[in-house]
């Protein structure tokens, strides 16, 4: 299996969900040393490292500081699981291809922040969240994996985001586990899942 580094800022719910997937995680970074996530990983026996963000004079010189230390691990894959630093074109393009995000909104509606309160004032009907390789271009890029979920009635941001974070959990170790596997092709602007009909991928929980 190959080593995946994830990096995070905060609670790391989506980094718990993958470790606890059975995902080998050679190591947890954040760019925040009071990432509650920083434990969890730790006390699990990942290597945990912090790459302050305050500390550097730049976000060019903290992007160079955050590869140096992912590329410690030497990791196949790096995912971003509320990372909440938005990462310089040298740092994409260096990973490219091998650096997965998971956002909370159905892509392409809603990038950027705030996307469960958008949701809500757009009066959307389903919403949901997307796992896309990363590019340059924020929350873009080809589209791995998505689930949805009904907006309803009488759904304030913290009943609408709980639904989707449930999903966030059900579908990022699954798009992990397959690029681990070698089988996600990007064609185009596309994700293909090798090995698997449409209708596999309709059961694994791809919507
Ligand atoms: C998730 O909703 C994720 O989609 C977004 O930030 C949140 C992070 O939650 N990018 P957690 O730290 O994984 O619990």
């Amino acid at each position: 299996m190959k080593p995946v580094v994830i990096l995070i800022s905060g609670r790391g719910s989506n980094m718990e969900a993958i470790v606890q997937a059975g995902i080998p995680v050679a190591a947890v970074i954040s760019n925040r040393p009071d990432a509650a996530g920083l434990a969890f990983a730790a006390a699990r026996g990942i290597a945990t490292a912090v790459v302050d963000h305050r500390s550097f004079a730049s976000r060019e010189a903290f992007d160079a500081g955050l590869a140096t230390a992912v590329d410690r691990f030497q990791p196949a894959l790096v995912v971003l699981a509320g990372f909440m630093r938005v990462l310089g074109e040298a740092f994409v393009k260096r990973y490219e291809g091998r650096m997965l995000n998971i956002h909370p909104s159905l892509l392409p509606s809603f990038p950027g922040l705030h996307t469960h309160r958008r949701a809500l004032e757009t009066g959307v009907r389903i919403h949901g969240c997307t796992v896309h390789f990363v590019t340059p271009e924020l929350d873009h890029g080809p589209i791995v994996m998505q689930a949805a979920v009904p907006v309803l009635a009488g759904d304030d941001e913290k009943a609408l985001a709980a639904r989707v974070l449930a999903q966030e959990h059900r579908i990022y170790p699954q798009s992990v586990r397959w690029f681990i596997e070698d089988r996600l092709v990007i064609q185009g602007g596309a994700v293909r899942v090798t090995g698997m009909k449409a209708e596999q991928f309709l059961m694994a929980g791809g919507s």
